[in-house]
């Protein structure tokens, strides 16, 4: 009786913790637009509205997606703690800073400049892939500096109105069907500043995780976060350093749609070497063009907004063929929301 209380008590604080988060997003997003308007009166970005059955959707499916995050939770997926870990003064400090960073963002979005860096940074130019050296969404030092990597979670939070985390923890669930064992190597490709790996850190203690990503200063932040056993490096995701089949599983959030075709399948390929036969590689990004065709327009309001250069490509590009091509099998996909994930395992 006292167990049903505590978890429907628990299963009510959760739906209140996402529900305030929402009103929180969106009321932010309404309040800097009103502002950006009254600085840059002529400045009105060209998106399309969304039609009403497009917003129930949205809502009816982003309900579903926290009641499916419950759900795992609940049943042991992985901890229950992990849907509360919010750390309230990483939260104001990254707050402050999006609010400041917010002129100079909108200069760029104006005047759609994205090479707009630093002296210091801009020397750094050779050390990067040209598609990479960039302001993505106009952000101030693209994803370069500290102050960047200080504020992104809460921006890609922002954005999806309080669901980013709750996506990334869906590659979760077929991961840990997919395992014979609890042991092994886990690299997450792209990892950023870490959010996937501490998901897997508190879900998989016993697994040995790996992570990569092109940004120093978004490798020290995850290693803040994620401590000194989690082996990160500074690398291409599409010339990975580490051996032929030494990992049990690869697991990626949230990059394909920011880089060229040519490069995501080399990272297919890439993904393909370092996977042990009977390995599971796990893909979460965007939603696709034609996946929900009533949600299209949110897809290319998104690429109107931000300075996303591949992700127009991205909509229309067939990754299942592309992981198919670099030796994958039989591919499973799953759409939650506004995300979508491929599955496969390695023969
Ligand atoms: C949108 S963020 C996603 C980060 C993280 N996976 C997450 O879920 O928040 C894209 C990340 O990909 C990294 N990145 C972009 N191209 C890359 C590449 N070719 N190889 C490795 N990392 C790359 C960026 O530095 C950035 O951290």
């Amino acid at each position: 009786m006292f167990d049903l209380l505590d978890t429907s008590l628990e299963q009510n604080a959760y739906a209140a913790v996402k529900a305030g988060q929402a009103l929180f997003a969106l009321t932010h997003k309404r309040m800097a637009s009103q502002i950006r308007q009254w600085l840059f009166p002529a400045f009105e970005p060209q998106t399309q509205s969304l039609s009403s059955e497009a917003l129930q959707l949205l809502t009816e499916s982003r309900d579903r997606l926290i009641e499916r995050d419950w759900k795992d939770a609940r049943e042991g997926v992985y901890p229950i703690e992990i849907l509360f870990d919010n750390n309230i003064e990483e939260f104001f400090k990254a707050y402050a800073l999006i609010w400041q960073d917010y002129p100079q963002t909108w200069q760029r979005v104006i005047s759609q400049t994205y090479k707009d860096f630093s002296p210091q940074i801009q020397k750094k130019e050779k050390d990067y892939p040209q598609y990479y050296f960039r302001n993505f969404h106009f952000q101030t030092d693209g994803y370069l500096s500290e102050r960047s990597a200080e504020i992104y979670d809460l921006q890609v939070e922002l954005l999806f109105n309080g669901a980013a985390d709750v996506m990334r923890r869906r590659i979760i669930a077929p991961l840990k069907a997919g395992l014979h064992s609890d042991r092994g190597h886990l690299l997450d490709v792209a990892c950023g500043t870490g959010r996937s790996l501490q998901f897997l850190q508190k879900t998989l203690p016993k697994m040995s995780l790996y992570g990569i990503d092109l940004s120093h200063p978004y490798l020290k932040k995850a290693r803040e976060r994620l401590g000194n056993k989690v082996h990160l490096k500074q690398g291409k995701g599409e010339a990975l350093p580490y051996p032929d089949r030494f990992f049990t599983v690869v697991t990626s959030t949230f990059v394909f749609h920011e880089i060229p075709a040519p490069i995501r399948q080399q990272i297919f390929d890439e993904c393909y070497r370092v996977l042990k036969p009977g390995g599971i590689l796990i893909l979460c990004d965007s939603l696709q063009a034609g996946d929900i065709p009533k949600l299209d327009p949110v897809l290319s309001n998104f690429a109107t907004v931000f300075h996303e250069p591949y992700y127009l490509n991205y909509l229309q590009d067939n990754l299942s063929d592309r992981l198919q091509n670099s030796g994958f099998g039989k591919i499973e996909t799953q759409i939650h929301w506004l995300s979508k994930y491929w599955i496969v395992r390695k023969s």
